[in-house]
């Protein structure tokens, strides 16, 4: 079964093909009214949301589909104490494709080794979210025709943005991309991402801590919200919250034809003053979102009727069970009942959770 839990799960074939479809249906939206006809998308969202889930189920709606589901988990049998593989399995009873999002960082994997229907990972804690890649990925081809040879700033809480995890995995797979991460040093980029990304794939990076001096070179710059509900330490959120605010001052510095992204919500992070500027596009990436969301629903749906029963990832990967127990916090190994540890070794030959990715001992 295909599902779609991490943006390498799709080959950059995979990616042109979705935002293929994506232009394709922003062309002639009526060619594509009815494809879903009878399909159901389940949206499980275990944590708030406006346009992931509403741009999920706007995208099912205009393919003709229907959606059911929750946005809170209160509303739903988890507030009981109902597992995750539990809850994937009675969904696929009632659904076709499931989109879900969780604070646990691991649980869309969970749900897709249990569920009998496609588990599109709507945001999975401070792990990664793919689909909101999907739409970034379209905003920076409509924007900028290319994907090649940009310098992107990758602005706010690299450590617990989900969206800037999965954007880089993307990006790593196209030519001549030159990463700036602008951070505070508390909130920098994990050093799982850093060895099996950026330096796997040879990524040209610079961390800094300053805005002002990243802007002049950036093609692209990706502002974020700093993840209130991910700190263990409020007084350190409150302390580092307004680290970053892009002002229409500071964007003079910045090359006429930068585009500026978010995955929203802003919370101060961007002046609304901002929003007038034609380089503004974060709106428009909201927008985007709903296309790219109907493009993969349409390419799972479409290979779940081929391919029929669902695949056991563990069983054909080079996996340890047991031995190494995860010890984040937020990694659905903590939670999940019954749930085994799994870990595999890293190119760097480090032992890592396959849920979250955190290192194990
Ligand atoms: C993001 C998320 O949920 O990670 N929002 C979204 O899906 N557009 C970003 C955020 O919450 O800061």
């Amino acid at each position: 079964m295909r599902n779609l839990i991490d943006i390498t799960d799709l080959s950059i074939e995979e990616l042109d093909g979705l935002i293929h479809t994506a232009l394709d249906i922003i062309e002639k939206p009526e060619e594509y009214a009815e494809k879903c006809k009878g399909k159901k998308l389940a949206t499980l969202f275990f944590e708030p949301s406006t346009r992931t889930r509403l741009s999920f189920e706007a995208a099912m709606l205009e393919l003709g589909g229907s959606v059911l589901g929750f946005s809170e988990a209160n509303s739903s049998s988890a507030a009981k104490g109902e597992s995750v593989a539990d809850t994937a399995k009675i969904v696929s009873c009632y659904a076709d494709i499931i989109a879900m999002r969780s604070p646990k960082e691991g649980a869309a994997l969970v749900a897709a080794n249990n569920a009998t229907i496609p588990v599109i990972n709507a945001g999975d804690g401070g792990h990664c979210h793919p689909t909101q890649t999907l739409a970034d990925l379209l905003t920076i081809y409509r924007e900028k025709g290319r994907f090649d040879n940009l310098t992107v700033g990758l602005c706010g809480d690299l450590k617990y943005g989900r969206t800037v995890h999965s954007l880089i995995a993307a990006l790593s797979r196209y030519k001549n991309v030159k990463l700036v991460l602008i951070s505070p040093k508390e909130l920098r980029l994990p050093d799982y991402l850093k060895t099996k990304i950026i330096e796997k794939f040879q990524m040209e990076c610079v961390e800094t801590a300053s805005l002002e001096d990243a802007i002049p070179e950036l093609d692209v710059l990706y502002m974020t919200r700093i993840q209130r509900e991910r700190f263990e330490d409020k007084d350190e959120y409150e302390r580092l919250k307004d680290s970053y605010v892009l002002t229409t001052d500071k964007l003079e510095a910045a090359k006429q034809d930068m585009i500026i992204l978010h995955p929203l919500p802003r919370v101060n992070e961007i002046s609304v003053k901002v929003d007038d500027d034609p380089r503004a596009a974060y709106f428009r990436q909201a927008l985007n979102g709903k296309y790219m969301r109907m493009a993969l629903i349409l390419k799972l749906l479409d290979e779940a009727k081929k391919s029929g029963t669902h695949a056991k990832p563990f069983e054909c990967q080079d996996v340890i069970f047991d031995e190494h127990p995860c010890n984040n916090a937020r990694c659905i190994t903590q939670t999940e009942q019954e749930l085994r540890h799994v870990c595999k070794r890293t190119e760097d030959g480090e032992l890592c959770c396959v849920y979250c990715e955190h290192k194990v001992n």
